[in-house]
């Protein structure tokens, strides 16, 4: 019988630190890193890729959620997002829709507030169920 493991927030920070050693930041030397926790206990992670188009970067989460589709696309329950001081960072607008699309209902996000739900960080968002 499979059991649910309670979610190892240390080891998602690790890994986000990890991620944001490759961070390319080069113009706003603000590097970021991002770990995401699966439904089937992978870890998946990201790193801020920015361009000298400045509108073009890719934030820390868009590269994690590419790790996650590489590896099958399962479902995020739990994400971790540092900045350079590896404090908690709070996801940005476009990041939280897309976290919103590729975690399960509840997926849980580390902030410097403490815990927050997707649905505390973007209520009321237009989701799948709109295009029904
Ligand atoms: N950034 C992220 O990687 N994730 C966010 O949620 C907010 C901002 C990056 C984008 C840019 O490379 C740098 O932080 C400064 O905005």
């Amino acid at each position: 019988m499979s059991e649910v493991q309670p979610i190892d927030w240390q080891q998602l920070r690790d890994a986000a630190i990890k991620a944001r050693a490759n961070a390319y930041a080069p113009y706003s030397s603000y590097p970021v890193g991002a770990a995401g926790l699966t439904v089937t206990g992978e870890i998946v992670t990201g790193c801020n890729v920015e361009n000298a188009s400045y509108g073009l970067t890719l934030c820390a989460e868009c590269s994690m959620v590419s790790d996650q589709h590489k590896n099958g696309g399962t479902k995020l329950v739990a994400v971790a997002i540092v900045d350079q001081l590896n404090q908690p960072l709070a996801p940005c607008g476009r990041c939280r829709q897309l976290l919103l699309e590729n975690g399960l209902p509840g997926l849980l996000i580390e902030t410097a507030a403490g815990l927050r739900t997707i649905e505390q960080l973007l209520p009321d968002a237009f989701s799948t169920r709109d295009l029904e």
